[in-house]
């Protein structure tokens, strides 16, 4: 792989995307990985991310030295651009001065390796205070700014290249291009890494995992699991079974669809739980978001158990217990719930934070290296249909993490009615490509007073969350058509008793997160 290391800004993640639309496998790690360690992962080349702090900050995150003697290709981007530049020798200066936003960078010659076969002048991503004043011994300046005189380095015979910019944001027009060229003609590494490959390598792993044992599946109707099945079915077929628990905080219309559509898709075997019993009365007086995900991800495992134990109990003679559970846990989802590099806990994912100690199961999870995008285009390889491909996130805990404040049955049946209102409407405008999804909001320990027909009301507002993203991790709200809003929040008020507000969450990710819990 080729590793990215993280500096502690969000930029890293953007950064492996890039590597990865580059055609070259990425995986994050934190930068107090060791040189032995990076050794130990045999990567072809190295990314340095950007980060906030500056070097001279005192505690400021910094790197093994013996990272960069390692003999590998290295780019710095930005503040991992400083921080070669510092631990080789040059000077990185206080300036005083801010460089922020779109800044005009003027390429030096032919640009070298780096920016080779790009306009001389062009448009580029700036954030940092600190300069790198100069370049260390033995390096090429290709690039500068009217600010900053040492805006790229390059010293081919080490193989070791840095950016003040941004290359991996959109901004920085030819952007894409420098990661490029550092990968492909500077680092050498081929373009290689797409999703048949991906396919054929997981399905290879999943036979060595599996063996010839039964393995069962949690399917929950979203792309993630229905893709982790479709790899599992592809690798080990009958010996997998699906298993959909029905836990009660599934929208409308969820069930059958997973009954019918992804099992006709498939031809998978499925077998539906109905827990919602179960599930309700774990979760009763409970308000806590960390509580009811740690609830929900129990409730989940022990329901998989039981339809384990069943499934065993029914062919006693294909032979022993079931000790491998597939799950779609996909790389955002370990992030978030702390288990990537140095990371805090977000929020615990059902199925990663969320899992109880005692976990019997065997994970495969053929999917934890993937973003959303990168699993659908696997989905689409296996021939999955489009519905499901292109079905927008909802996650495990469903109407669970969409109820402020505790959940009961009739708070359930109230969200749902005005879920599957705004679903409709936004589906009826055209508008599912545009919106990444759209968590609708029940905020039940909230009333505000209302006018409708000739009496007063008191009742409870429902939240409209819709976002944009390109993996969730990072989020923008939805600029939804005023006229669209208006149908929805009509139709919600009129529709569904008890909620006579709707309000738009006009936040970003972050600071807000996409759920409310
Ligand atoms: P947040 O709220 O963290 O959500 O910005 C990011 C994405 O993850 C989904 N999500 C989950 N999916 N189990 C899941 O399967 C979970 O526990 C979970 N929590 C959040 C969320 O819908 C969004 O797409």
């Amino acid at each position: 792989p080729v590793l990215v290391v993280d500096f502690g800004a969000q930029y890293a993640q953007l950064i492996a995307r890039r590597v990865r639309e580059a055609g070259v496998y990425s995986e994050i790690v934190p930068h107090s990985i060791t040189a032995a360690e990076v050794a130990a992962k045999n990567p072809a080349g190295i990314v340095l991310s950007g980060g906030p702090s500056s070097v001279y900050e005192p505690g400021s995150p910094s790197l093994d030295p013996g990272i960069l003697a390692l003999g590998l290709p290295v780019m710095g981007i930005c503040y991992g651009f400083q921080v070669m530049a510092q631990q080789l020798g040059g000077e990185v200066a206080q300036t005083g001065r801010r460089e922020y936003g779109a800044t005009t960078m003027t390429v030096h010659g032919d640009g070298g390796a780096l920016l080779a076969e790009q306009p001389p002048t062009q448009t580029t991503w700036m954030s940092h205070g600190d300069s790198v004043a100069r370049a260390p011994e033995g390096f090429t300046v290709l690039a500068s700014t009217a600010d900053t005189p040492v805006a790229a380095f390059a010293d081919d015979e080490r193989k070791l290249y840095g950016v003040q910019w941004h290359p991996e944001v959109k901004h920085s027009e030819y952007g894409q291009r420098v990661l490029e060229n550092f990968l492909h003609r500077a680092a050498g590494i081929p373009a290689d890494w797409n999703s048949g490959n991906v396919i054929a390598e997981q399905v290879e792993r999943i036979r060595a995992q599996i063996g010839d044992a039964r393995v069962i599946c949690g399917l929950s109707g979203g792309v993630d699991s229905a893709v982790a099945a479709a790899l599992v079915h592809e690798a080990v077929g009958d010996q997998l079974v699906c298993v959909f628990v029905d836990h009660g905080l599934l929208r409308a219309d969820e069930r059958r669809q997973v009954e019918e559509d992804y099992v006709a898709a498939t031809g998978i075997r499925l077998v539906t739980v109905d827990a919602r019993e179960q599930f309700l009365t774990a979760l009763a007086g409970v308000t806590e978001p960390e509580t009811k995900r740690k609830i929900i991800g129990r409730e989940f495992i022990r329901t998989f158990e039981q339809a384990a134990a069943d499934l065993v109990a029914e062919a006693a003679d294909e032979g022993g217990s079931i000790d491998f559970l597939v799950q779609g846990t996909l790389y955002p989802d370990i992030v978030e719930s702390g288990h990537g590099s140095g990371t805090a806990t977000i929020k615990s994912h059902h199925n990663v934070g969320g899992l109880p100690d005692d976990l019997q199961f065997a994970l495969v999870e053929p999917l934890r290296a993937l973003f959303k995008d990168e699993v659908r285009a696997i989905g689409r390889e296996l021939g999955l249909p489009a519905e499901i491909v292109n079905r927008q996130p909802f996650p495990g805990p469903g109407l669970g993490i969409r109820i402020i404040g505790e959940v009961t049955q009739e708070r359930l049946d109230l969200l749902r009615e005005a879920d599957a209102i705004v679903r409709a409407e936004l589906t009826a405008a055209g508008l599912d490509a545009e919106i990444w999804q759209c968590p609708v909001v029940l905020l039940a320990d909230v009333r505000s007073v209302g006018v409708q027909g000739d009496g007063r009301t008191y009742g409870h507002p429902i939240v409209l969350r819709p976002v944009s993203s390109e993996d969730a991790m990072t989020a923008d709200w939805t600029r939804l058509p005023y006229d669209v809003l208006a149908r929805i929040s009509n139709r919600i008020t009129n529709e569904v008793a008890g909620v006579n507000r709707v309000v738009l969450d006009v936040t970003s990710k972050p600071p807000g997160t996409i759920e409310w819990e």
